[in-house]
């Protein structure tokens, strides 16, 4: 026997008792998204490296680590996208739909890091991910908010917790920088090791260090709240009266910097308690000199992604509502007469109820052994066609999830009594 090939690590096959969960939030997020004028596009899974490091930035773990970057039969290098904005971004401008315009946008599919996959972290991973362009105020940011709050409500998600901070214009920032590296450097001896190597190539990722003793120290550093610019500082405050005003909570968390450096002013992260240290499960914030940084004119952008992954887990966690999908009907058929009158019966049905899910047994043997097989497939109604019934355009119709009798009926009435099973 020749040897089995084994799957990549970090890439995961997910398989058909896990789709209904993952087609639900994609249903629930599409719907909602369309509903706010989001329009759906879809970008290469591949662009090249210099897309990324430009705009992700040359210091940052996806670019120095987690990159699945290789030359091409030209030896061009390109990367598998680790994330959807810069790709997003660069068909925006291949394809002049960002200068002087609106644009609200979505996309999914998957990404790729090459990071340690534990829980909720793998190598190959989906996003749902959206953008707008070309809308400066905070009212984008908090209906975007909002829309999130939406999806979450559709989904019956409940133990979500919204988090927001402000990063202000990259002026204002790298004057922060410099007082948080002093203040890091005067207690550089409480840093651990890889805190340490940021301290000068890129001090605010020290903010969210996991590392308790780093956490306990960044505690009472400086917030980069008090060194905001003026007009960010304003933007903040209105962003925060908007979300008030709608009734969505949240917590500013001073110390959320993100791990791409296209950010400034907003950023927001909703995490949950329920699935372990990888707690964020959907992402984003503003990115108003992106465009212009990647060759376009200045626009002003912003946009998140969700962890579809992550999000599914934690519909697991909670128990959350994922509509049933397994099939109403089974239709057992035994005998030669039977096989072809089954697959009539089969396209008839499929005919009248476009909605039914039905399952033609195929697999053969008698009565006894194709019903048990009815059962184990979940389906509620069993269809029984034996030589006689296929004789007379006939089925014996037999519910299997309660005591009701098997009832025969003729074909046309068939479909009048699976109707109520269908809701
Ligand atoms: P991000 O925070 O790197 O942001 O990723 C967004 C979300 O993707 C995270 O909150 C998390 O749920 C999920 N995620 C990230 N890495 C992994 C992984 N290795 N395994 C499973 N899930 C993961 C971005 O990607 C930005 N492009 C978001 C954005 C869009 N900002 C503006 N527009």
């Amino acid at each position: 026997m020749s040897k089995l090939i084994p799957p990549i690590r970090g890439m995961n096959d997910i398989l058909p008792d896990v789709t209904p969960r993952l087609q639900h939030l994609e249903n629930v997020s599409r719907a909602i998204l369309v509903a706010y004028g989001y329009r759906e596009i879809r970008v290469p899974v591949v662009e090249r490296t210099e897309l990324f490091s430009r705009s992700i930035g040359e210091v940052t773990d996806i670019v120095e680590k987690e990159m699945y970057t290789f030359e091409d039969r030209n030896g061009d290098s390109l990367t598998l996208r680790p994330e959807a904005t810069a790709g997003m971004v660069r068909a925006g401008l291949s394809n002049g739909l960002l200068y002087n315009q609106v644009q609200r946008l979505w996309t999914s599919g998957p990404m790729f890091r090459y990071e340690r996959p534990q829980k909720g972290r793998y190598r190959q991973f989906f996003q749902i991910d959206a953008e707008a362009y070309g809308l400066p105020g905070p009212d984008i940011d908090a209906e975007m908010i909002v829309m999130l709050s939406r999806i979450w409500k559709h989904l019956r998600i409940r133990q979500v917790e919204l988090q927001i901070n402000s990063l202000g214009t990259p002026e204002a920032r790298a004057h922060y920088r410099e007082k948080l590296r002093e203040f890091l450097r005067a207690h550089q001896q409480q840093l651990d090791e890889d805190s340490l190597r940021r301290l000068d190539s890129n001090p605010l990722r020290v903010l969210d260090s996991k590392e308790p003793a780093t956490a306990r120290l960044v505690a009472d550093a400086p917030s980069i709240l008090d060194h905001l610019d003026d007009d960010s500082r304003r933007h903040f405050e209105l962003l925060r009266g908007m979300l008030d005003k709608v009734g969505v909570k949240y917590t500013v968390n001073p110390r959320l910097v993100r791990g791409l450096d296209y950010y400034s002013r907003t950023v927001f992260e909703w995490v949950t308690t329920r699935l372990g240290s990888q707690d964020a499960v959907c992402s984003g914030g503003r990115y108003d000199r992106l465009v212009a940084q990647l060759g376009g004119k200045s626009t002003p952008a912003i946009g998140f992604a969700m962890g579809v992954e992550r999000l599914a887990a934690l519909m697991q966690e909670e128990d959350t509502p994922v509509p049933d999908a397994s099939p109403h009907a089974y239709l057992v058929r035994v005998g030669d007469l039977a096989q072809i009158a089954g697959l009539q019966l089969a396209e008839l049905l499929h005919d009248a109820l476009p909605d039914l899910r039905l399952i033609l047994d195929c697999s053969g043997g008698g009565f006894a052994n194709q019903l048990k097989r009815a059962d184990k497939s979940g389906a509620r109604v069993a269809l029984v066609l034996g030589e006689d019934e296929a004789g007379s355009r006939r089925v014996g119709f037999k519910p299997l999830r309660n005591d009701t009798e098997q009832v025969n009926l003729a074909w046309d009435e068939v479909i009048e009594r699976l109707t109520p099973w269908l809701e």
